[in-house]
């Protein structure tokens, strides 16, 4: 019951993007992936969730390669949140949400109790609930991207990689998001700019530097000066924080 990426590539246009990942998904937990703009963390999620096909290497799924998988048998088990969503439809909030619904049905299926729990769950856990009838066009970015996050587990996937899914959020909302996390049971890959809400809400960390993966392990292991300096190209100080490493930047 395991996704990941052995000595994965990918390259557009004939430039390496992607270069030889190889990156394993805790049993349980949040990842965190890290990474300077450009170093290939939208690639690589894309690359998980079977919306790209590698230039080289595989993804695995259960041990089976991502590339014979049907696209409805990944989007049962599996679900993405991209980084900029530009849906424009004339959907409610809460029809938006069902609409993750769609891999666990077939076309013919009546609408059960069970997709209509889902949803409603997936509006709650996401603070949502008191917008579910306001036309999608019509909320706030950071309403919208709480929304997608709802659509995503109301999919119910057992692994949810979610590309910087506290863009837009006000600083309550990330930090509602990112306690919501751990509890929805399921593996997650999140894609993340702040180095310690990664440290404090990510079992491990990974570091995405020029398409490689330059690192991988628990907060405590991962963030260091001499990492953060080669990476990011800046200067820190590290603390022990009640919830893992804190970092200062200078
Ligand atoms: N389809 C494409 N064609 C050409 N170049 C691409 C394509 N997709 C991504 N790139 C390039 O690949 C690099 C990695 O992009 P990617 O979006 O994966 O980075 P990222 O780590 O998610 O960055 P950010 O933190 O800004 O979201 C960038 O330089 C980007 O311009
Ligand atoms: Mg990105």
């Amino acid at each position: 019951m395991t996704l990941r990426a052995e000595d994965v590539s990918w390259a557009a246009g004939g430039v390496p993007i992607v270069r030889g990942v190889t990156l394993r998904l805790p049993e349980k937990g949040v990842l965190g992936l890290v990474g300077p703009n450009g170093s290939g963390k939208s690639s690589l999620l894309r690359l998980l969730a079977g919306l790209r096909r590698g230039t080289g290497g595989a993804i695995y799924v259960d041990g089976r390669p991502i590339d014979g998988i049907r696209r409805s048998e990944i989007a049962r088990r599996l679900a993405l949140v991209e980084q900029q969503s530009t849906t424009e439809v004339a959907l409610t909030a809460r029809e938006v949400v069902a609409l993750g619904r769609l891999p666990q049905r077939r076309v013919w299926d009546a609408w059960t109790d069970r997709d209509e729990a889902a949803v409603t769950l997936a509006l709650r856990r996401t603070g949502m609930t008191h917008r579910a009838s306001q036309p999608w066009s019509t909320l706030s970015g950071g309403e919208r991207q709480r929304i997608q996050i709802a659509r995503a587990l109301a999919q119910e996937p057992r692994e949810l990689l979610l590309d910087e899914p506290t863009n837009h959020l006000d600083i309550r909302h990330q930090l509602d998001l990112m306690r919501l996390l751990p509890t929805l049971g399921t593996r997650i890959v999140v894609a993340l700019h702040d180095l310690n809400q990664a440290s404090a809400f990510c079992d491990e960390i990974a570091v995405m530097h020029d398409g490689r993966l330059v690192a991988q392990g628990t907060p405590a292991e991962v963030l260091n000066v001499a990492l953060i300096r080669e990476v990011f190209g800046v200067e820190a100080r590290i603390e022990n924080g009640p919830s893992g490493p804190r970092i200062a930047f200078f």
